[in-house]
C-alpha cells in the first residue's frame, strides 16, 4: 500500500481488531467480550441501529454509553462536519475569537438563562475537574461534597467526588472531599458548617442504578448550600440534552438554578470529543480576574471548529425534531409498559427512571426453586443475574443494553433519544421473552448464570 487510505487498510487489516487490542490495547476489553459472547464484528450503523458482518440487525439500548443521543451518523451532524472540514477555517490559531464558539455557548446558555458563560474541554470528566477548579477558586474554599455512588468521571480529580470504592482504590491520596448519602440534607448541612465546603457536585439522577434525586431535594440542598455560601453543581454529563424528558434533568424540580452545570456526551452527536462547563458570570469573573489569568484553565482542544459546529447542528436537530419532548413521551410509554410487567414476573422488582433513562431493577424471587438458582448467583456475585439478562437481549434479540455498575441488579436503558414505537414494542417483547425464559425454567440461560460463576471465580482468584 502506498500512501495513506483509510478504507484499503480496514479492508486489509479490519479483521484483527480483537487480536490487535488484546496485544496493544486494554487486555480486559477483548477478554470480557469472548466471556460474554459479545464478541461480534460490526460494520455499519444509523440512527438508533447497527448491523454486523452477516447484515443481522441490532438495535442500540446505549447509545454509546449516551453519546449517541440522536442515534448514529444523523445527516444534519454529519453534513455539518463535512461543511465545517470543507471550510478550511483558521482554527485553533489560539489568539483569534473564532465565531463557533461564542455561537454554540449562546445556544447552550438560551437552555439555562439564570447562566451566563461556558467553558469548552473535551469530555464529561473535563467538564466536571473544570467545576471543581471554579468552585474552589470562585469560594476560596477546598472540600467538595458529593453523593456515595456518584460517577462522575476518572480523572483524578472526578474519581476524588467517584462514589465507589472499586474505581477510587490504589489511587489515592485524591482531593479533600467528602460522600453524603444522596437525599441526606441533614448530612450536607453538617458537612457544610464546617465552613470548608467549596461545593456540592450531583447528578440529577445518579447513573449507576438509575436513582433520581428524592422530590425536593435539589432546591433544598441549594438552598443550604448558598446559605453557607457554597456552589451547587450538576452534573449533567448524562443526563442533559433532553434524555431525561427536561434540557436539562434539574429543570424537572422548579427553582433549581445550579452555580455550575457539567455537559458532554451528546452534545456532539457523538462524533467529536466535547465537553463544556455553563455557569454564572461572577465565578468565571473570579477565576479569570485579570489578562494574566487568561489561560489559567484553559484545553488546546478545547472549542475546536468540529465540535463546536457538531454542537450547533445537535441542537438545531434537537428543536426541529422536537426531541426533548419525544424523549418524554417515549420514556413514559417505556417505562410503563415495562411497569407493567411486574407482577408477572417475580424476579423483576423496579422499573424506574425519567424520560429515556430507565433502570430495571431485578430482586429475590419467592417462589423456592428459583430462589435456589437466585441464591447461587448472588453469593458468587451480586450483578450476575442483570448480565444473565443482558446477554440474550444481545446474543438472541439483537438488542444491547448493559449492566448499571457492578455489583448491581440493574440494567439501565439509555438508548438514542431517535428510537421509535417501534423500537419500544421489540425491547419490550424481546424483555417479555427473557424473562419468560429466566421464569419457566430456562435452562439455557441458568447454564449460562453458571459459566458467570466459574469465571467470576477465576477472575477472583487471577
Ligand atoms: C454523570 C457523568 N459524569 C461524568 C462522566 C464522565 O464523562 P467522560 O466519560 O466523557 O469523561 C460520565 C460518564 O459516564 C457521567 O455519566
Amino acid at each position: 500500500m502506498t500512501g495513506f487510505d483509510l478504507s484499503a487498510l480496514l479492508a486489509e487489516r479490519g479483521g484483527e481488531r480483537y487480536e490487535l487490542h488484546a496485544r496493544h490495547l486494554n487486555h480486559q476489553l477483548p477478554r470480557m467480550l469472548h466471556t460474554l459472547g459479545f464478541d461480534r464484528v460490526y460494520e455499519r450503523a444509523e440512527g438508533a441501529y447497527f448491523w454486523d458482518a452477516d447484515g443481522q440487525e441490532y438495535l442500540d439500548m446505549l447509545a454509546g454509553f449516551g453519546v449517541m443521543g440522536l442515534g448514529r451518523h444523523h445527516p444534519v451532524v454529519r453534513q455539518a462536519l463535512h461543511d465545517v472540514l470543507d471550510a478550511s477555517l483558521a482554527d485553533l490559531t489560539r489568539f483569534d475569537c473564532p465565531p463557533l464558539p461564542g455561537l454554540l455557548a449562546e445556544k447552550l446558555l438560551s437552555h439555562a438563562p439564570h447562566l451566563d458563560r461556558v467553558f469548552f474541554g473535551n469530555s464529561g470528566t473535563e467538564a466536571v475537574e473544570t467545576a471543581l477548579k471554579f468552585a474552589r477558586y470562585a469560594t476560596g474554599r477546598p472540600r467538595v461534597l458529593y453523593c456515595t455512588h456518584a460517577f462522575h468521571g476518572l480523572t483524578t480529580g472526578a474519581l476524588s467526588v467517584n462514589g465507589e470504592d472499586g474505581f477510587r482504590d490504589g489511587f489515592a491520596p485524591l482531593l479533600p472531599d467528602t460522600a453524603v448519602e444522596m437525599g441526606d440534607l441533614a448530612a450536607l448541612e453538617r458537612e457544610l458548617k464546617r465552613g470548608d465546603v467549596a461545593g456540592f457536585v450531583v447528578e440529577p439522577i445518579q447513573g449507576k442504578g438509575v436513582h433520581p434525586t428524592p422530590p425536593g431535594f435539589l432546591r433544598a440542598a441549594q438552598e443550604l448550600l448558598h446559605r453557607h455560601k457554597a456552589l451547587l453543581i450538576a452534573d449533567e454529563v448524562q443526563t442533559g440534552l433532553g434524555r431525561t424528558g427536561d434540557f436539562f434533568a434539574y429543570q424537572h424540580e422548579d427553582g433549581v438554578e445550579p452555580d455550575l452545570v457539567c455537559v458532554a456526551k451528546a452534545l456532539s452527536g457523538g462524533y467529536v470529543p466535547v465537553g463544556a462547563t455553563l455557569g454564572k458570570d461572577w465565578i468565571f469573573k473570579k477565576v479569570y480576574s485579570s489578562m494574566d489569568r487568561v489561560l489559567v484553565h484553559s484545553a488546546s482542544f478545547g472549542s475546536n471548529a468540529q465540535a463546536m459546529a457538531a454542537g450547533l447542528a445537535v441542537l438545531s436537530v434537537m428543536e426541529d425534531e422536537q426531541l426533548v419532548a419525544h424523549a418524554r413521551h417515549l420514556g413514559d410509554l417505556l417505562r410503563s409498559r415495562l411497569a407493567a410487567l411486574i407482577g408477572d414476573y417475580e424476579l423483576l422488582h423496579d422499573v424506574r427512571g425519567r424520560g429515556l433513562m430507565i433502570g430495571i431493577e431485578f430482586g429475590r424471587p419467592t417462589s423456592l426453586g428459583l430462589r435456589g438458582r437466585w441464591t447461587m448467583l448472588q453469593a458468587a456475585r451480586k450483578g450476575l443475574f442483570a448480565q444473565m439478562v443482558v446477554v440474550p437481549l444481545l446474543q438472541r434479540h439483537h438488542i444491547l443494553t448493559q449492566v448499571s455498575g457492578d455489583h448491581l441488579e440493574v440494567i439501565k436503558l439509555i438508548p438514542p433519544l431517535v428510537i421509535t414505537e417501534r423500537d419500544v414494542d421489540r425491547f419490550v417483547e424481546a424483555f417479555t421473552a427473557v424473562m419468560d425464559e429466566a421464569h419457566n425454567g430456562g435452562g439455557l440461560m441458568w447454564d449460562f448464570g453458571r459459566t458467570l460463576v466459574k469465571q467470576s471465580l477465576q477472575t477472583g482468584r487471577g
